[in-house]
């Protein structure tokens, strides 16, 4: 009896002690603005279910001075608050909730303007940001209606009420639609800052979507590939970076060219993919999947149509379909992703452009582009996460975020499955275009880095992967097998 004791006080000791360093590890790892710290050429993190790799493309890297670091506004932010190599240059909600009770809520990510639910909520109560702790949101606020570049405000071809308003936001005299700036505050995930050259990629004059024109770059005056945001509302790495520092880090002025340049030859040199994972070891193994692991992802090419079986999104996975129980679990998923045929249905800018409703395609239809699976082409579509009925999980999950009421002028083309009213959490590309098509289709982000960086989704719906394939599941009734949502779980970590 008294050796049982012994043994179980030195297990928990042993637990104990594994613990604080796993703990210590985490509070080492997330980067404060002006740091200083040099970041070396490859680094690796604990993720969920192994470690996410962050390269370095350029070198070791300074953080000393630089811009991307270095608060540049007035609330003590950086691009690094919202953008940490730990969770694959964005954030996840674990760590969030970390940094929360190790800061007592005063770290800058957290800032009233945007990192609570509302600036004018309380700010010491963690209840007033609740959906940064609970989802990884942070509030977009989006002036309504939207402007052109000029200025001039857009037309539109809606009306927009707010009908549920949880977080205040929409409602306030001061912050809301009817303020004397009206503006919509949407609730949106950090994307990735990383593997830009794939994010960037594309730009023709015509968006095959829309048949209208694409949006330019202001710089170079080129067709840009409309795949950056949510909602593609920032032509550039460089306008994006502008927006960032005079909205999430509120500056008084507008940052220098210099600084805007360094900020983008940061980010265009950085790459994040899963690196190894807890029972199968490395994944960018000699002979294995080519598309794994961050070198492969600094060496390819940007920009190559991967809804082929040949040369398929993340190469192919016959190495792993042997014995080994996780690899080959990995190689089903991956042929689920771009094999498996189901009935997409009622998916704007995929069933509506003349391909067929329903048609019969896989998840690689939409997620084409190799290495990275976002769309080759403006990748707005509404596959269902926001507008109702089909948005993720109505009763309890969207109850935190606010609905809008979309009601289109009679002379506007209708949204073709909802008809002239809809009810959505985040209307998407429409409230940058104003145009009733668009309402609720949300920009495809890159599928890498995954497990560093949940929850998933625009609207962070989707705690973990298996509640992302649950959705498909549902939404698209693919009757996927327990065994099938394992190989399909187990495949997207591994990205
Ligand atoms: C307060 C948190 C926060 C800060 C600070 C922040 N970002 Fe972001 N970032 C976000 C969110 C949220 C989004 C997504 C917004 C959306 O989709 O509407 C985003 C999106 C991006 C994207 C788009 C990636 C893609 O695939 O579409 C890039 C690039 C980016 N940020 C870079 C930066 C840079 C550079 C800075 C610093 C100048 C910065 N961010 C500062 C939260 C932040
Ligand atoms: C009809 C087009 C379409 C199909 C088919 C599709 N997706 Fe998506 N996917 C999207 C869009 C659009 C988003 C962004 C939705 C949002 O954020 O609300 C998305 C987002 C995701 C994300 C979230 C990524 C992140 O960073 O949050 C994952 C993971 C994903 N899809 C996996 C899959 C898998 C697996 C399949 C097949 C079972 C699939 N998708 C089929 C269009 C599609």
């Amino acid at each position: 009896m008294r050796r049982l004791f012994v043994i179980v006080i030195l297990i928990a000791g042993i637990v104990l002690t594994l613990s604080a360093q796993y703990q210590d590890r985490f509070k080492n790892t997330w980067i404060e603005p002006g740091s200083g710290v040099t970041l070396p050429e490859f680094d690796a993190f604990d993720s969920v279910d192994g470690t996410v790799g962050v390269l370095n493309a350029s070198g070791p890297v300074s953080t000393e001075g630089n811009p991307f670091f270095t608060a540049l506004g007035t609330n003590g932010r950086a691009c690094v608050n919202c953008h940490q190599p730990t969770y694959g240059m964005s954030v996840s909600t674990s760590g969030l909730v970390e940094r929360w009770r190790t800061t007592e809520g005063k770290d800058p990510v957290f800032a009233a303007f945007d990192g609570s639910n509302c600036p004018g909520l309380p700010q010491d109560q963690e209840k007033s940001h609740s959906l940064l702790l609970k989802r990884g949101l942070f509030r977009i606020p989006l002036s309504w209606p939207p402007k052109n570049a000029d200025g001039s405000p857009k037309p539109v071809e809606f009306t927009i009420e707010v009908v549920r308003d949880p977080t205040g936001c929409n409602t306030s005299p001061q912050y809301g639609l009817k303020s004397a700036d009206p503006t919509i505050s949407v609730y949106r995930r950090p994307r990735p800052a990383a593997n830009l050259k794939y994010v960037t990629s594309g730009g023709r004059p015509i968006v095959l979507k829309t048949g209208m024109l694409a949006d330019l770059d202001p710089e170079t005056g080129n067709p840009v590939g409309m795949n950056l945001m949510t909602d593609a509302r920032e032509p550039s790495l460089k306008t994006q970076a502008v927006s960032a520092i005079m909205g999430h880090e509120q500056a008084h002025e507008a940052p220098s060219r210099q600084q805007i340049e360094k900020i983008v030859e940061f980010e265009s040199q950085v790459y994040v993919a899963q690196q190894a994972h807890i029972f199968g070891g490395p994944l960018a193994v000699a002979g294995g999947p080519p598309a794994l692991g961050v070198a492969a992802l600094r060496d390819r090419k940007a920009g190559v149509l991967g809804d082929n079986d040949y040369d398929p999104v993340f190469g192919l996975f016959t190495a792993w379909k042997g014995n080994d129980y996780y690899r080959a679990s990995v190689a089903r998923g991956a042929d689920i992703f771009m094999f498996r045929q189901f009935w997409l249905r009622d998916a704007t800018h995929i069933n509506s452009i003349g391909l067929g409703n329903p048609l019969k395609r896989t998840c690689a239809t939409c997620h084409n582009a190799q290495m990275t699976g976002q769309d080759l082409s403006a990748g707005w579509v509404d596959v269902g996460t926001t507008n109702y009925p089909t948005w993720t999980d109505p009763s309890t999950e969207s109850s935190e975020l606010p609905v809008f009421k979309i009601t289109c002028n009679r002379d506007a083309d209708p949204h073709p499955y909802l008809g002239r009213v809809i009810y959505t959490t985040d209307p998407g590309r429409a409230l940058i275009s104003g145009r009733c098509v668009d309402v609720g289709s949300i920009v495809m982000q890159q599928l890498r880095g995954l497990s560093a960086r949940a929850p998933y989704f625009a609207n962070g719906s989707a705690k973990t992967l298996r509640e992302v394939v649950d959705f498909y599941d549902r939404r698209f009734d693919m009757k996927l097998t327990d065994q099938e949502k394992e190989d399909l779980i187990n495949f997207l970590g591994a990205l």
